[in-house]
């Protein structure tokens, strides 16, 4: 057992996305973590409901990653990626590239998910740039989105609250397209649900009030995370890719949370079967074990790049591109992926975890349930007056006993480690309803 920290050794760190009084009153420190497991600084195990923040797909403390990294830092802790290579960082997006199946041809490093959606906006913006079609500049998002804290990604989200505090320093020329989310509709839906595909035509009239030849890329979420699991209804990507083909607009999928195994498949590109001319990931893409971002483009965008002078095609990259630790983790994370059948175990249990979820309709206050793959939504009403207060309450109660759960609004997200079992699926929502049970 660690010694607890007094409240002065806390004050130095500015904690992100965290109500840093109020933690700092009364902290949760996790010490430790390997499995399905965190341990706290009071010696409890914690269940991961949440994969970390999404982005402990094999669980903690993995051996092959521990090792891998460990083996890395000591052979070259680190290497320049700019004018110079490693053979990792080669070989890991080769690998990459062949779990897309082929389907992408090249792969760009960063060193976290808002700065792979930065990258993928630039990239977008570029590649019209490059081939001549220098208006289109216009970038389009979708309300309730979330793609990270740099300013291209905060302007194209659709977070109000995010965007609040720096509406003038987002970027010009953003638009959104209408979210999906609809409980009159579509409440206690599994899996995608019925209404809403319509509101991919929204993109019709942004293209009428705009041109098409004003208009770069469309980025969107395949299921948004972050803002509280919303899935998209049946064809509603199908059709938003239908309509950006038409309008010669680029698709991009923000994949950092549904990438690498979050709905069974590697990506959720092969999920919903729709090609998204490029994508974001991060999270996944190392288990979290050393930050990494990385978009993938299909061969038409590199292709655009490599016709003009010789020089350097992308004027473009991170100080951490690349870096030798975070393709160490990489490599072996695929390695597992690839040879413990992990998507085969996650689509296994993926029902009882859907069902699970489910269970907990009627539970006084839910208002809703929502499940694909290995993710659920459970959405509580809220208080008068103070959103989000009871789901947060939940999360301080969940914490005490031994599970880890997200919240976000009144919303509480989970997505566990894929190498979950039934037993811990059963621990996860008994608890989870007990706790349900006594909210105000
Ligand atoms: C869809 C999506 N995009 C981007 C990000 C930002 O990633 P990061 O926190 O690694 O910058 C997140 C983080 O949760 C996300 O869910």
């Amino acid at each position: 057992m660690n010694k607890p920290l007094s409240s002065s050794d806390l004050s130095a760190y500015w904690m992100p996305y965290t109500a840093n009084r109020n933690f700092k009153a009364s902290p949760r420190m996790l010490v430790s973590a390997e499995g399905m497991y965190y341990r706290d600084d009071a010696g409890n195990a914690i269940l991961d409901g949440t994969a970390g923040l999404w982005c402990v797909p094999l669980g903690h403390a993995q051996p092959k990653i521990v090792s891998a990294v460990q083996k890395a830092v000591a052979t070259l802790d680190y290497a320049p990626s700019f004018q110079l290579g490693h053979p990792m960082a080669f070989e890991l997006a080769e690998r990459l590239k062949q779990y897309t199946g082929n389907r992408f041809s090249q792969v760009f490093y960063t060193g976290s998910g808002s700065e792979a959606v930065d990258t993928a906006l630039k990239i977008a913006l570029a590649y019209h740039r490059t081939r001549g079609d220098a208006t289109r500049t216009r970038l389009i998002g979708r309300e309730r989105g979330y793609h990270g804290v740099g300013f291209g990604g905060m302007s194209v989200g659709g977070i109000g609250t995010n965007r609040k505090t720096f509406n003038s320093a987002l970027l010009q020329g953003v638009d959104h397209l209408p979210h999906t989310h609809n409980l009159e509709k579509n409440a206690f839906t599994k899996g995608e649900p019925e209404y809403g595909t319509h509101l991919a035509d929204e993109l019709e009239r942004l293209v009428t009030l705009h041109d098409a030849s004003n208009i770069a890329a469309v980025i969107v979420e395949p299921v948004a995370g972050s803002t509280g699991v919303l899935i998209p209804p049946k064809g509603y990507l199908k059709r938003l890719r239908e309509l950006c083909t038409k309008h010669g607009i680029l698709l991009i999928f923000d994949e950092v949370i549904t990438g690498f195994g979050r709905l069974g498949t590697p990506f959720a590109s092969d999920y919903f079967d729709v090609e998204p001319d490029l994508f974001t990931t991060a999270k996944g893409l190392t288990n979290g074990v050393v930050p990494m971002g990385a978009v993938f483009v299909k061969p038409h965008i590199h292709d655009a790049f490599m016709q003009g002078p010789d020089g350097i095609e992308l004027l473009h990259g991170y100080t951490y591109s690349g870096h030798p630790l975070a393709c160490a983790a990489g490599l072996a994370s695929l390695d597992i992926f690839e040879q413990d059948g992990i998507l085969e175990h996650a689509n296994g249990v993926a029902d009882y975890f859907q069902e699970a979820a489910h269970s907990l309709r009627g539970l006084p206050n839910v208002i809703d349930i929502r499940t694909i793959g290995m993710i659920a939504g459970i959405e509580l009403s809220s208080i008068p007056g103070k959103p989000g207060a009871r789901a947060y309450d939940a999360f301080r109660r969940a914490f005490n006993d031994g599970i880890l759960i997200r919240v976000t609004g009144d919303i509480i997200a989970l997505s566990p480690p894929l190498i979950i079992e039934k037993k811990h699926i059963d621990e996860l929502f008994g608890k989870l309803a007990a706790i349900l049970k006594t909210l105000d």
